[in-house]
Order: C-alpha cells, then structure tokens, then sequence
C-alpha cells in the first residue's frame, strides 16, 4: 500500500479537556507520523469554508459554531495507507457506533462533539490540508 498523507483535527470538545496528547499517541501507536500540527482558533466562517460540502445538512449551522467555540489542533498524518488507517483509529463519527479502544469510543461526547476529523478520500485529503497548511510546512 501507498504512503499517503490525510488531514485531522482535534476538535474543540477535545482540545478544552486536554486530550491532545492522548489521541495523538493512539495515532502514533497506529503508525501514523505526525508530519505537520498547529493548534489554531476558527472564525465560524472558516469553519462553514472547510465544511461547505455539509452546508445543506440542518446541522451544518451547529457545526460551524461547534468547531469555532474553541482552539482545534490541525494536523497532516502520514503512513503506509493513511486516509483508511486514521478513519479506523478515529471510529465511526457516532461514538454509540465506534469500535471499542478507537478514539470516538473512548472520548467524543456525541455525533456533533466527536473529538476528530479526518479525510475521507485522496482528492479530499489533498484539498484539506491544502486548506491549512503551505508545503513548507509539511516536514516528513
Ligand atoms: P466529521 O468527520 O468532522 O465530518 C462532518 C461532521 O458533521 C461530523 O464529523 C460530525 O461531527 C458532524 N455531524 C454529523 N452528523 C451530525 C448530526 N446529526 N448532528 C450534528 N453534527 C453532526
């Protein structure tokens, strides 16, 4: 399988209770290498950018105000089959689904304050992480 790069966020519920660390070792002991990070605070704006593709969803508006009411840890992951392997670390986005030791299992409140983001797909990784960072700061 290919090294590939994905683009995660630990998001606000996440960052207000200081679990940064925590979930960035359940991707490290995934074998994913955090090749880029920046803990940084969204307008809502910036937040309904990044998620335009929900913008017709009726919880599109709580969404934006979620991940604006407090800092998210942006992050690029890489490894061997990246974008799946974090998806499966991740859990499903309902935590009532997630699989037992994933992180939406152990630490997202509900299915709007899941903890994380991560990309679903090759073209979307590309786009997300070219939303947040230059390719300077990408350093594998
Ligand atoms: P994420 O992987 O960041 O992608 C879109 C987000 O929308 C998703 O995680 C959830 O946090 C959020 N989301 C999905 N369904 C709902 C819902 N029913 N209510 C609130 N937020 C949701």
């Amino acid at each position: 399988m290919a090294t590939e790069r994905t683009l995660s966020i630990i998001k606000p519920d996440a960052t207000k209770r200081n679990l940064t660390g925590k979930i960035n070792a359940k991707f490290e002991d995934a074998g994913l290498r955090i090749v880029a990070q920046k803990r940084i605070h969204l307008t809502p704006a910036q937040a309904g950018e990044f998620y335009k593709v929900h913008a017709e969803r009726p919880f599109y508006g709580e969404l934006c105000d979620f991940m604006a009411s407090g800092p998210v840890v942006v992050q690029v992951l890489e490894g061997e089959g990246a974008i799946a392997k974090n998806r499966e670390v991740m859990g499903a986005t309902n935590p009532a689904d997630a699989a037992p030791g994933t992180v939406r299992a152990e630490f997202a409140e509900s299915v709007g304050e899941n903890s994380v983001h991560g990309s679903d797909a090759p073209e979307t990784a590309k786009e997300e992480i070219a939303y947040f960072f230059a390719g300077l700061e990408l350093v594998g």
